[in-house]
């Protein structure tokens, strides 16, 4: 059998965990490969909206194994609460939750330093989250991290407690002030929680499943434009949410990889800073932002919103190697006359089709007009009501990209999705 991965197209919250929750039942194994609670993924059915930071969107599915794996960072204490807020639910994750070993550690000092990294860099400031997701993963490749499996070894206070000091040193190069003591306690409430569940070598659960012939789903955190390599960098995230990260970050290898899901939205949003060819400063931008509830998952903060862009699609296509277009967020589009897709953009030399170096270097985005449906496709539940002009869109999509859009999502709900493949 052969894993497949679902994974952001954009900058982020495409509505990955919905579609990964719709997918589920098709699966026996979800499993998270990267990123941490940076990430916020929403999930939304019997009129309960629920929101995921670490754990996988399969969990509320019964009889599915969810997998944190190697590639993901996890905060004890962001840990904790999810796993409360879920129980709430009745969801015994006891059952059904298994942890990586190798899955790195976000420390409180990670989190100090994330927000004094951020407080000093003042208007060039990444706009993180300030999860400690930068200083995790700079441990992480500096070889100095602590790891899941740690909190099982007999040394784990003075791993903690060395590590810890490493950062109080590297702290006071930034007048930033702090008080530690105040996160330790939940963390090591937190350290206890993650104790009590099975900390696996997740590797080889993942290939043995796949090898016993079941069906695994690997979960991408963030998206293409956010990669740590491919990204606009330096405005991006510390981890490889490309379809490459889903092998790194299970230890699956690259011939066991079989559909890459690329999800995206039908316009497009960012949050926090950095370059964003397509964002609309306008009314148009703060319609697409009330009427899509653009604000983060994780943080609160406000989205940026405009119009899709084909060029950025088109090259995390090709990075991520996408067998099929998921595109949500249609619904938002109801309203508009008229719907501007981004093709090429225009530069100092001329307009270009490809991504470029600096996205700062391009002067406007050049923009291909197409009519809007104006109907209220929310309540659209069967492949032949979906209006003309949304087909139209979704065509424009497909020859402008080669690949195939095989699902619609019209709603934040479970039941808001079309299969065009049915
Ligand atoms: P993720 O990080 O990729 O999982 O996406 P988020 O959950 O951060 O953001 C997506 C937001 O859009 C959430 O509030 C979802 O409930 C919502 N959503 C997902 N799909 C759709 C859709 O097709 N239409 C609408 N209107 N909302 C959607
Ligand atoms: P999901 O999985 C949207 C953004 C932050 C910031 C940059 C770096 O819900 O799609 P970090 O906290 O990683 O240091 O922040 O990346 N970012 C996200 N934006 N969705 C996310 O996750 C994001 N995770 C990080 O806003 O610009
Ligand atoms: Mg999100």
């Amino acid at each position: 059998m052969k894993a497949d991965v679902v994974l952001g197209l954009q900058w982020g919250d495409e509505g990955k965990g919905k579609i990964v929750d719709v997918l589920t039942p098709r699966y026996d194994v979800i499993a998270r490969f990267q990123g941490g609670p940076n990430a916020g993924h929403s999930l939304e059915f019997n009129q309960i909206k629920h929101v995921l930071h670490s754990i996988p969107s399969g969990i509320f599915h019964e009889n599915k194994v969810n997998i944190i794996g190697n590639g993901v960072v996890i905060d004890p204490v962001i840990f904790r609460k999810e796993v409360a807020a879920i129980n709430k639910l009745g969801v015994d994750l006891k059952k059904s939750l298994v942890i990586s070993r190798k899955a790195h550690l976000i420390l409180p000092s990670h989190r100090i330093l994330d927000a004094a990294s951020e407080a000093s860099k003042g208007s060039t400031k990444i706009g993180s989250t300030l999860k400690g997701i930068g200083p995790t993963y700079m441990d992480k490749t500096g070889r100095n991290g602590m790891r899941v499996g740690d909190i099982l070894q007999p040394d784990f206070r003075e791993k903690y407690d060395y590590l810890t000091h490493k950062h109080k040193e590297l702290l006071k190069q930034y007048n930033y002030a702090y008080n530690i003591e105040q996160f330790e306690e939940e963390w090591f409430a937190g350290v206890e929680e993650l104790r009590s569940y099975p900390i696996v070598d997740s590797e080889f659960t993942v290939n043995s499943y796949l090898q016993q012939g079941l069906k695994v789903l690997a979960e991408g955190a963030q998206g293409t434009m956010l990669d740590i390599d491919f990204g606009s960098y330096p405005f991006v995230t510390s981890s490889n949410t490309i379809s490459a990260g889903a092998c790194t970050g299970l230890g699956i290898a690259p011939g066991r990889i079989g559909e890459v899901f690329g999800v995206f939205k039908a316009y497009c949003t960012r949050v926090g800073s950095g370059p964003f060819p397509t964002e609309l400063l306008d009314d148009t931008g703060n319609f697409l932002r009330e009427k899509g509830h653009e604000y983060g998952a994780t943080t609160g903060r406000p989205r940026r919103c405009g119009w899709l862009d084909l060029v950025a699609l088109r090259y995390s296509i090709m990075i991520n190697g996408v067998t099929q277009l998921f595109m949500t967020k249609a619904d938002v589009l109801s309203d508009f006359d008229e719907i501007r897709i981004c093709t090429a953009y225009r530069m100092k030399d001329g307009v270009v089709r490809e991504l470029p170096y600096d996205l700062y270097d391009i002067e406007e985005p050049v923009y291909e007009s197409l009519a809007g449906w104006k109907t209220d496709v929310s309540v659209v539940t069967e492949r032949g009501r979906i209006p003309a002009a949304l087909t139209d869109y979704i065509r424009f999509i497909e020859r402008e990209t080669g690949i195939p859009v095989t699902v619609v999502s019209l709603g934040p709900d479970r039941t808001q999705i079309i299969d065009l493949r049915d």
